[in-house]
């Protein structure tokens, strides 16, 4: 019997609905395809503010370096929104992806034919549309000193810093040319390099590494054309790959493609190899949606995409994430409906359809 860790942290909002659900469906399909996770549960966020006084104890980040992965569900919330607290539930994000350098985060998106009327775009432009985004997730503005305020001569000032390296812009894009490798073959390089010295370097870094892949077609994309193209024309795409801001923008964007928030699955991998693969955190990309938390009606499928991807990077549970992966499509090509999809199923509905799909799966010999 194989054994996992996997560090867990529900967090705040519909945080710990969503990662319940995604919890039984590992499970299930780990009886089905015989390995065993140990959940470590842990405090993060808003909850672990109100206990600890601080959103990222250390005993959550230990739980995180002695796992193989995180599964994290969401953190904040308006209890802890006062702009002038001196610690804010998103910090622990930020902590996370810096202590445990989680510097690739990968976010696809797809456009599902059965979603066609949750989608704000025409079925003919959105049709067959299959990207994967891949935002650098550990430098640029997010992290980048100077960072702050001051006054000089009594006159408020701001700065942020938007820094790279060149290691740091290496180690991205070289996996987005890998990942392109294992998917249609299309690099498209999103940057700013018509104003911005990092952009430059990381058209140059891209150009430098294009001749080891040969395989992969790379273009170089400006991001302004490009939050307008990936609505125009979405199916153009195949791995998109960008500095953290520029990422973190498109990527939400880019959920209008898919139809739902609700249905944008992360990883956020690591550095550091596992036993199976590599160490990453995997979470939803809606957050924690306070105004429908505690109801039930929270739609758990980007937890539960998520956590396909864990079983895939993390713990080398291909047959499981691919088990996790159809159960998945199943439910969104008919399946119950939760309320950010135009339905009116809770999340136990899908939870019992999921299960069913993997326990079907049981019945069929391996
Ligand atoms: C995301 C979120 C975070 C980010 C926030 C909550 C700090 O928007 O994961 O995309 O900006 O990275
Ligand atoms: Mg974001």
């Amino acid at each position: 019997m194989r054994r996992h860790r996997v560090a867990y942290l529900p967090g705040d909002g519909i945080g710990p609905e969503v990662c319940d659900v995604a919890r039984r469906v590992v499970d299930a399909a780990g009886e089905r395809f015989g390995f065993v996770v140990t959940w470590d549960e842990q405090r993060i966020g808003g909850e672990a503010i109100d206990a600890h006084g601080n959103p990222l104890p250390a005993a959550t980040l230990d739980a995180c370096r002695s796992a193989d992965a995180v599964l994290l569900g969401a953190v904040g919330g308006p209890k802890w929104d006062d702009p002038s607290a001196s610690v804010r539930p998103e910090d622990a994000l930020l902590g996370l992806r810096s202590e445990l350098e989680l510097f690739a985060n990968l976010r696809p998106v797809r456009a599902h034919d059965a979603l066609a009327d949750a989608s704000p775009l025409r079925p003919e432009i959105r049709a067959g549309a299959d990207i994967l985004i891949l935002r650098e997730l550990t430098g640029g503005l997010y992290f980048g000193r100077p960072q702050g305020r001051s006054t000089e001569d009594g006159v408020e000032r701001v700065v942020d810093t938007l820094a790279y390296t060149r290691p740091e812009i290496e180690r991205i894009v070289e996996l987005g040319f890998e990942l392109a490798e294992e998917r249609r073959g299309h690099l498209t390089s999103v940057d700013k390099a018509n104003v911005l010295a990092s952009s430059r370097l990381w058209r140059e870094v891209v150009n430098e590494l294009a001749p080891r892949h040969p395989a992969v077609s790379v273009e170089h994309a400006l991001v302004d054309a490009t939050a307008y193209l990936i609505l125009a024309q979405p199916a153009h795409y195949d791995v998109i790959v960008t500095e953290n801001l520029f990422g973190d923008i498109l990527s939400d964007e880019a959920a209008a493609i898919a139809g739902s928030l609700g249905l944008m699955a992360s990883a956020s991998l690591g550095t550091r190899s596992t036993d199976a693969g590599r160490f990453g955190l995997y979470e939803p990309v809606h957050g924690s949606a306070p105004s429908i938390a505690g109801q039930g009606i929270a739609n758990p499928l980007a937890t539960v995409a998520s956590t396909a991807m864990l079983l895939r990077w993390s713990l080398g549970e291909t047959d499981a994430a691919d088990a996790v992966d159809a159960a998945v499509d199943a439910a969104i090509e008919d399946g119950p409906r939760t309320g950010d999809l135009g339905g009116p199923d809770g999340s136990e509905a899908v939870a019992g359809f999921l299960l069913g799909r993997i326990g079907a799966a049981m019945e069929i010999p391996a």
